[in-house]
This record gives C-alpha cells, sequence and structure tokens, in this order.
C-alpha cells in the first residue's frame, strides 16, 4: 500500500474563489488536488478544463493535481491537461477506442496514468496493463455529480484490486472517489484503499482541517 492520500475534489469548492479554496484545503492538511472534468456527454454535467487547471498552477498550487476525465473522447485533450500543469491523469476505459494507447499518451505526456471504474465497470478492464498503470479509481458513485451516497458494494470491488495490485507487486496507487466521508473512510482504507477522493464531505464543512484531521486518523495516517 502507498502512504495514505486526501485528495479533495474542488467541484465542490467555491468556483467564484478556486484559488484561494483550494490553497485553504491544502493548507489544512490535505495531499492533492482532485480536478473533475465533465463534458456534458460522457456525464451529464460541465465542469472545468485545462484553461482551469493553468489558472491553478499561475496562481501558486505547486502541490499534485489529480485529473479526473469524465469526458469522451479521451485522448485529444489528454495533452493540453498535461501542459496546463497535471500530474497525474485518469480516464474511463469505455470512453477511449484504444486503452492502452490512451495509457501510453498519458505517460508519453509526463504524467501518471490512472483507470476509472464505475460502479458496474468490470475489472476486466485491468487484464493486460497492469504492468502499465501508476493507478487504479474506483468509483463509489456513478460519475457526473457530487454529493451523492458511498454504493456499499464498491467495497468488496476495493478488496479485488487491492489483490490483484499486491500480485502484480508494483507500486499502483488505488483511489477511490465518491461518497466519502470521515464515517465510511476507515472501512474504505481496510478494504485496501490508499488515496481517497471527497468533495462535499470537505467543502460543506466549516472546518477543512477538522474533517481532514478526521479522516486521517480514521485511516490511521
Ligand atoms: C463524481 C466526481 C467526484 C465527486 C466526489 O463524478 O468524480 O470526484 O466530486 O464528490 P463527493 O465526495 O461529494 O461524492
Ligand atoms: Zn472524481
Amino acid at each position: 500500500k502507498q502512504s495514505p492520500v486526501i485528495a479533495p475534489s474542488i467541484l465542490s469548492a467555491d468556483f467564484a474563489r478556486l484559488g484561494e479554496d483550494t490553497r485553504k484545503v491544502l493548507d489544512a492538511g490535505a495531499q492533492w488536488v482532485h480536478f473533475d472534468v465533465m463534458d456534458n456527454h460522457y456525464v451529464p454535467n460541465l465542469t472545468i478544463g485545462p484553461m482551469v487547471l493553468k489558472a491553478l498552477r499561475d496562481y501558486g498550487i505547486v502541490e499534485h493535481i489529480d485529473v479526473h476525465l469524465m469526458v469522451k473522447p479521451v485522448d485529444r485533450i489528454v495533452p493540453d491537461f498535461a501542459k496546463a500543469g497535471a500530474r497525474s491523469i485518469s480516464f474511463h476505459p469505455e470512453a477511449t477506442e484504444h486503452v492502452d494507447r490512451t495509457i501510453q499518451l498519458i505517460k508519453d505526456e509526463g504524467c501518471e496514468a490512472g483507470l476509472v471504474f464505475n460502479p458496474a465497470t468490470p475489472l476486466s478492464w485491468l487484464d493486460y496493463v497492469m504492468d502499465k498503470i501508476d493507478m487504479v479509481l474506483i468509483m463509489s458513485v456513478n460519475p457526473g455529480f457530487g454529493g451523492q451516497k458511498f454504493i456499499p458494494t464498491a467495497l468488496d470491488k476495493i478488496r479485488h484490486v487491492r489483490e490483484r495490485i499486491d500480485a502484480s507487486g508494483r507500486a499502483i496507487r488505488l483511489e477511490v472517489d465518491g461518497g466519502v466521508t470521515p464515517d465510511n473512510i476507515g472501512a474504505i482504507a481496510a478494504a485496501g484503499a490508499d488515496t481517497f477522493v471527497a468533495g462535499s464531505a470537505i467543502f460543506n464543512a466549516p472546518d477543512y482541517a477538522d474533517v481532514i484531521r478526521r479522516m486521517h486518523a480514521a485511516i490511521g495516517g
């Protein structure tokens, strides 16, 4: 298992004060910034793109920005995010024509590559890419919106991914996204996750540092 990382999803941040709010959540103890990209095509919502990522870099956010692409097609937009300053880029395998090619493209652009699994997407997409990917992202809600409830069957899926990562012997991160709270994060970590995305649980709280502290305490990190 990799060292635990809390990655607040800025989907739930104050978009009118995005730089400030992002700085605030990092200063409150978060390690990464989770950057949700939605295209009103692959998912029924529209969010932010490479220009906003670049603006955060220019504002002085130097930490790991973790891009979660919920877009179709994928390849065309990858270089733009890499140039804007993404550190990791994850995509949904069913949203691209050639999964191996997209992984290679992300790596050639100098980023870490992640594969994202919706609640009903089978793990067989991992079969021939375990030697290449840097991260597996398990969705514990259907993608498109923040503030949804954690789907409990995700825990079993996380356990299966943990086994596959351990068997691979590679340093692959296991990230979980959707409905993560201080109350369920302990069980999610126990199932094998090491990287935790949380949007509404952090940004809707009055005290970011307090929520993040409680999350770290629950995962023993
Ligand atoms: C959902 C996004 C998530 C979402 C998480 O499509 O990928 O990152 O913002 O938000 P919460 O933590 O509120 O479920
Ligand atoms: Zn996400």
